[in-house]
């Protein structure tokens, strides 16, 4: 029987996996620039927490959740999103005793059963961000700034930033209905799928791909215009400081975002690199969440990125991901006496640091340059009957050929 991986998920191979290591350094290291320190939860919780937190009319938690019975009959889910796991802990934790404001960040797996296609899987990775306690609009723009921060370290500008607001609970609540209104009367011209989210999912009808729901909701009537004079500055403030740091963007209506839990800012990150699934990173704001899950009203905003995406865009766009380690120095030995030395001498320098490798499969001494050269060694250590004897190594260096006689505890030094 062959054994392959379940639809939607995929192998990371070491040939790539170098690339990964890249962008989470990259993430951390602007994570701390930001001061963001890294959270991590459990990989799974109980299913409640999905439901109360995202939304049970989502997309998310009706139809995507990985959803399973432990044996003690306790309903539990392997997080499809990190926000309400970060909410719960911080709740859990008393943190909101402890400071007033916390910037958390994660990097981890994320589940979502939908259907496979190029950039989306059933399990992807998410790097995302939180800002809790904070309802300044300069924590809006800080969490805009560190995405998009990663993103040009990694080679990624050809973005776009769509941003929109949704205002508070109230001012949305007016306005869906007027939205419902709207598309009510326009019903017959909508997809089936659009049909039934009118009453379910209204606002994320603006976000259908579908042409002609596009057309109808062209003419929309649009959120920004049922916002209280105070939300709207708000946004404005949003905007001019991103507009004052240079920071381009678009502000889109149809930016709703598909988790019940935003209120006010939401944004996206584009990217054209990618095919149907363009989305690079999302968050917005959700000052309701950590009252919704049983706290203090708490203001919060946040963003999550999907690092294959990020990979795919920033590999179309030719970046290279630094170097791939190579091991610097390759013994190459025949005979078993020098097998052995070489082998010493291996770990020697291995605990000073030099990335070393010597053949384990007992190749000729022909296969044994040949698979240095495959590796891209900078250095070959060649070891003989000869060498032993004069407690010598040939130390070639492969770029230019060049060889010399070293002794063993000069190897070091010349490899350089
Ligand atoms: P989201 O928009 O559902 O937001 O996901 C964030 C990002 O994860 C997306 O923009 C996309 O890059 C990536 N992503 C999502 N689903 C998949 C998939 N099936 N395959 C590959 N990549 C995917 C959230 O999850 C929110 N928790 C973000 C957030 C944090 N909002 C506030 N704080």
């Amino acid at each position: 029987m062959k054994f392959q991986k379940p639809k939607g998920t995929k192998d990371i191979l070491p040939k790539d996996t170098w690339k990964w290591h890249y962008v989470e350094k990259t993430i951390q290291e602007v994570m701390s620039l930001y001061n963001f320190g890294e959270i991590r939860v459990p990989t799974f919780e109980y299913t409640e927490l999905f439901k109360r937190g995202v939304g049970t009319e989502t997309d998310i938690v009706g139809k995507e959740m990985y959803t399973f019975l432990d044996k003690n009959g306790d309903s539990l889910t392997l997080r499809p999103e990190g926000t309400a796991s970060v909410m719960r802990s911080y709740l859990e934790n008393g943190l909101g005793g402890v400071n007033p404001i916390h910037k958390m960040y994660y990097i981890t797996n994320m589940f979502r059963y939908e259907k496979p296609q190029a950039g989306r899987y059933r399990e992807h990775t998410q790097f995302g961000a939180e800002i809790i306690g904070s309802s300044s609009y300069l924590a809006d723009v800080e969490v805009i700034l560190l995405a998009k921060e990663v993103f040009n370290r990694l080679g990624i500008m050809n973005f776009r930033l769509k941003i929109n607001s949704i205002g508070k609970p109230e001012e949305r609540k007016n306005y869906i209905n007027t939205l419902k209104e709207y598309l009510n009367s326009h019903i017959e011209g909508l997809s089936e799928e659009s049909k039934k989210r009118i009453d379910t999912n209204t606002l994320r009808v603006l976000d259908s791909k579908n042409p002609a729901d596009k057309a109808i909701t062209d003419n929309a009537p649009k959120i920004l215009d049922s916002l209280t004079a105070e939300s709207r500055e708000r946004f404005d403030n949003v905007l001019n400081e991103l507009a004052r740091l240079g920071v381009d963007f678009e502000v889109d209506y149809r930016v709703v975002r598909g988790l019940d839990y935003y209120s006010d800012t939401t944004f996206e990150f584009l990217s054209e690199s990618l095919g149907a699934q363009d989305a690079i990173g999302g968050g917005g704001r959700y000052d309701g969440l950590v009252e919704q899950l049983g706290g203090k009203p708490t203001p919060g905003i946040g963003f999550g990125s999907g690092i294959e995406r990020v990979i795919m865009v920033a590999e179309a766009n030719g970046f290279t991901f630094g170097e791939q380690a190579v091991p610097f120095i390759f013994f190459a030995s025949f005979g078993e006496e020098a097998r052995t030395k070489a082998y010493e001498l291996m770990i020697a320098l291995r605990k000073a640091n030099v990335a070393c490798e010597c053949d384990l499969l007992d190749r000729s001494f022909k296969a044994q340059m040949r698979e240095a050269n495959r590796l891209g060694a900078k250095y070959v250590c060649i070891l003989g009957e000869d060498e032993l004897k004069k407690g010598t190594v040939m130390l070639k260096n492969m770029a230019n050929s060049a060889q010399e006689e070293v002794p063993f505890d000069k190897i070091m030094e010349r490899a350089v």
